[in-house]
C-alpha cells in the first residue's frame, strides 16, 4: 500500500461500518447506513477539490470568501451494489452527473461480465469517482477503470467500503494512478473470493435479494 490508498479511519465510520457488517443488521438499515458512509467518505474523497474566491457580505462586513472552483465531476456506480453509494455522494456533491456501468461477477471464473454502460456526454472533461462497495479480488473495479480511460477520463477515484489486500495489490499494478478511498481494509478472501471478515454479498443486502 502506498499514498494514493486512503483509509478513512474515523469514529463514526468504524462504528457504522460493524453495524453492516452484522448478519442481523436489516435491509433497510444496511441501505441506510451504506448510504451514510458513502457521504463519509465522499467528504475524503474530495478533499483536493480546487476552491476559488468570491466576493460576498456577511452582515458585518465585505469579504472574499471561498466557494467552490465548480469543476465537473461524475459518480460512476459498479451495478449493482454500487447504487447503494450514489444518493451519498450526491448528497454531497448535488451538481454531479452520474454514469452507470453495470458488472457482474461470473460466480465459477470470478472475471467481471459487463452488461450495461451509460455516461454523461461530457464524461471526458469530468473528474470521476467509481463507487462500489466491494473491492475483492479487484476484478470489476479495474475493469470499471478500464472503461472510463477508455472514455478518456484522465481524474480517476475508486472509493469502496471494504477492500481486501488483493484488490488492492491488483488496481495499483494496473491502475497506480488511481487513488482508492476505502473504510476498511480486511483480512483476505474466502475460496469464493468473498472479503474475510467483509460483510457478505454487499447487492443482496443493499437490495434484499436472498
Ligand atoms: C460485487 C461487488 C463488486 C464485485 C467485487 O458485485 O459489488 O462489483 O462483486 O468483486 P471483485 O473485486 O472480485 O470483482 P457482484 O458481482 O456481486 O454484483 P452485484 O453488485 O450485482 O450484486
Ligand atoms: N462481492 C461482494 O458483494 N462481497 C464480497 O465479499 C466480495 C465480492
Amino acid at each position: 500500500m502506498n499514498e494514493k490508498v486512503h483509509v478513512v479511519n474515523h469514529p463514526l465510520l468504524s462504528h457504522k461500518l460493524t453495524i453492516l457488517r452484522d448478519k442481523n443488521t436489516s435491509t433497510k438499515d444496511f441501505r441506510e447506513i451504506v448510504s451514510e458512509i458513502g457521504m463519509l467518505l465522499t467528504y475524503e474523497a474530495t478533499r483536493d477539490l480546487p476552491l476559488t474566491t468570491k466576493e460576498i457580505e456577511t452582515p458585518i462586513c465585505k469579504m472574499e470568501a471561498p466557494t467552490l472552483k465548480g469543476k465537473k465531476f461524475a459518480v460512476v456506480p459498479i451495478l449493482r451494489a454500487g447504487l447503494g453509494l450514489v444518493d451519498g455522494v450526491l448528497r454531497m456533491v448535488p451538481a454531479a452527473r452520474v454514469g452507470h456501468l453495470g458488472m457482474y461477477r461470473n460466480e465459477e471464473t470470478m472475471e467481471p461480465v459487463q452488461y450495461f454502460c451509460k455516461m454523461p456526454r461530457d464524461v471526458a472533461e469530468r473528474d470521476v469517482l467509481i463507487v462500489d462497495p466491494m473491492l475483492a479480488t479487484g476484478g470489476s473495479a479495474s475493469a470499471a477503470i478500464e472503461i472510463m480511460k477508455g472514455y478518456g477520463c484522465q481524474n480517476i477515484k475508486l472509493m469502496v467500503l471494504v477492500a481486501a489486500p488483493k484488490g488492492i495489490e491488483v488496481i495499483q499494478s494496473s491502475h497506480p494512478d488511481v487513488d482508492i478511498y476505502c473504510g476498511a481494509v480486511d483480512e483476505g478472501l474466502n475460496e469464493n473470493s468473498y472479503i474475510v471478515p467483509g460483510l457478505g454479498d454487499a447487492g443482496d443486502r443493499i437490495f434484499g435479494t436472498k
